[in-house]
Formats: structure tokens, C-alpha cells, sequence
């Protein structure tokens, strides 16, 4: 069986890492796809020749052609700019929605039947604007935003509670910003919700709302510290989850930013929320009932997601 074809728009921090994340896990052959000359394609080099002590056997290509991402059965987009300290996600708006037409139209002419991962930001309004520009079904289009946010979210009740973070399970619902929502009552201990946990004297409420304040703040406590980019290792890692769901047909249950057509009460936008992740691509979306604070903070964040889009539209007026 021919090897699956895994294509890389953008071979920045996020990119480099997907490449040999996506490569060290043989999920297929990498093609490395950016708009400045040299640099997919020292990376894809300098990645090729991990291999033999890895012992992975997948070609690594870099490519400013889009002629390359042809029959690409994956395609993780991360071009575009990037935070620095004092920025939020919306900052980053007006290049990145440019960005997102360029790599829609190349998606659009050379691999129309790939499974799209957006990680760009502002992700639910890149992603929104990343599915309309290539004209992909909406169940082909997803962003990576809640796979990381729960992954933050359960690496600090992780430590919080000193357990292992494999048996922490987190909930994030909504928009990949200052408004997503965490949903503690769903979050757990091998099951054992947080409240209960609470009760059982394994924390407190005010430990719980601050690291729920930290994790809706985690990627900028990251910029802060970093100071000349943000994250890439975790987006790149939960990236990858989700490209592996789709390529093994996992059924995966995951947080992702997913096209809502009248679930949650929300139509013609892309949101946080828990889908199925398989062949299908997003085969599925769960709609969970959320208690009356959760439902409150979901709309402040589907509310800022809206407001992002009525920007793209007037930057973009192909949108409109
Ligand atoms: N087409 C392809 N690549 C592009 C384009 C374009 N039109 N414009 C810019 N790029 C490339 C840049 O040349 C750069 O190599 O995108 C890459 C972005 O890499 P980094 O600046 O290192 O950013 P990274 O940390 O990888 O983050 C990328 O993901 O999480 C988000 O907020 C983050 O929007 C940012 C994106």
C-alpha cells in the first residue's frame, strides 16, 4: 500500500515540528510548504536525515510549488504570523486572513480531497475563512484549538492534583481565546469529576477558577516568556492527534473547532466543541447539555467568534 501524503502550509516553528512529529510517527511522506525560499526545504533536509538513527522511512520534501501538496491525504495549515509579546490572537487578523486566501485557492486547485487542519490564528475565524476560500465541504475544514486547550488545562490539574496527566480528562468548549470555556464539571480524575474532587478535599474552588484563568491565558503566558514567537511544540503535538485520527480512522472524541449548523443553537460558524474524528473527517458533533453558567460563557465566546467574522468580511468583501 502506497504511503499516505501528509502536506505542511507554513514550515515556521509549528511546521518544522509537525514535519518531524508526523515523520517519526511514519504517518506518511511530508511535504514542507512555504512562501519563503530555502527554508522548507532545508527543513525537509535536515529532517531526512534524522531518519537513519530514528529509523523512520518517509520522504521529507520542501517546496515553494503548491503543484506538490497534489494528492495530499492530509494538509495542516500553521502560514501566517504569529504572536509577540503584547499581541492578542485578533492582532494577527487582517495578514493572516490574507494569508488564508492564498492557501485556500492552492488547496482548492491541487488537493481538494484532503482533510484540512487549520492552526493559523485567529483559528475559528482563519478556519472559518480557510474553508470558504478552498470551497472544501465543512466536514473536511477543522481547527486545532481545543486538543491544546484541554491538553493546558490537563497538564495543570495534572500537577495540581499530582497524578499522572494520562488520567486527567479536561472539557474545553468554544472559541480558541481569552473566551474559551472550560467545562469543570466534566473535566476529571479517572472519572471523578472536579467537584467531587473538591469535596473530596483534593482542591479548592479558588485553585480550580485559577487554573481554569490560566488556561484560557496559556498560549500568552507562552508569547510572554518566549518573547520572539508562540507555542509550537503542544499546537504541533495535538495537531498531529488529530491528522492520526483521521488517517487511522480512530473515532477519536476531540476537542476541535468544528462547522455548527444549528448545534448549540449556533449556525454558519465555527466553535469549540467535541466531535468524532475518523475517515469521515469530522464524522460527528457531540451536543452535550451545558448547565446555565456554561451555556452563558459559550455565548460570549460564539459572540467574540462572530465578531471576528464580520471583520474578515469587511477586510475580504468575497466573504460577505
Ligand atoms: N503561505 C505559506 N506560508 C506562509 C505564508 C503564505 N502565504 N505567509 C507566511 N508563511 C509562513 C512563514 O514564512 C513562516 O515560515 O508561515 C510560517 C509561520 O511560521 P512561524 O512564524 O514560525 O509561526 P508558528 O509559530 O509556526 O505559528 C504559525 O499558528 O498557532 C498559530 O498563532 C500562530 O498564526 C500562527 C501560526
Amino acid at each position: 500500500m502506497a504511503r499516505k501524503k501528509i502536506a505542511l502550509i507554513g514550515a515556521g516553528n509549528i511546521g518544522g515540528t509537525l514535519a518531524h512529529l508526523a515523520a517519526s510517527k511514519e504517518l506518511g511522506d511530508v511535504v514542507l510548504f512555504d512562501v519563503v525560499e530555502g527554508v522548507p526545504q532545508g527543513k525537509a533536509l535536515d529532517l531526512s536525515q534524522c531518519a537513519p538513527v530514528e529509523g523512520f522511512d518517509v520522504a521529507l520534501k520542501g517546496t515553494n510549488d503548491y503543484a506538490d501538496i497534489a494528492g495530499a491525504d492530509v494538509i495542516i495549515v500553521t502560514a501566517g504570523i504569529a504572536r509577540k509579546p503584547g499581541m492578542s490572537r485578533d492582532d494577527l487578523l487582517g495578514i493572516n486572513l490574507k494569508v488564508m486566501k492564498a492557501v485556500g485557492e492552492g488547496i482548492k486547485a491541487n488537493a481538494p480531497d484532503a482533510f484540512v487542519i487549520c492552526i493559523t490564528n485567529p483559528l475559528d475565524a482563519m478556519v472559518w475563512a480557510l474553508r470558504e476560500f478552498s470551497g472544501l465541504p465543512h466536514n473536511k475544514v477543522v481547527g486545532m484549538a481545543g486538543v491544546l486547550d484541554s491538553a493546558r488545562f490537563r497538564s495543570f490539574l495534572a500537577e495540581e492534583f499530582k497524578v499522572s496527566v494520562q488520567d486527567v480528562t479536561a472539557f474545553v468548549l468554544g472559541g480558541h481565546g481569552d473566551t474559551m470555556v472550560p467545562v469543570v464539571e466534566y473535566s476529571t480524575v479517572a472519572g471523578i469529576p472536579i467537584p467531587d474532587l473538591i469535596k473530596m478535599g483534593w482542591s479548592t474552588q479558588e485553585r480550580i477558577d485559577e487554573i481554569v484563568k490560566r488556561t484560557r491565558g496559556g498560549g500568552g503566558e507562552i508569547v510572554a516568556l518566549l518573547k520572539t514567537g508562540s507555542a509550537f511544540y503542544a499546537p504541533a503535538t495535538a495537531g498531529i492527534e488529530m491528522a492520526e485520527a483521521y488517517l487511522k480512522d480512530k473515532k477519536r472524541v476531540l476537542p476541535c473547532a468544528a462547522y455548527l449548523s444549528g448545534e448549540y443553537g449556533v449556525n454558519d460558524l465555527y466553535v469549540g466543541v467535541p466531535v468524532i474524528i475518523g475517515a469521515g473527517g469530522v464524522e460527528k458533533v457531540i451536543e452535550i447539555a451545558l448547565n446555565d453558567e456554561a451555556k452563558a460563557n459559550l455565548a460570549v465566546s460564539v459572540d467574540a467568534v462572530k465578531e471576528l467574522l464580520v471583520a474578515c468580511k469587511g477586510i475580504d468583501e468575497s466573504l460577505a
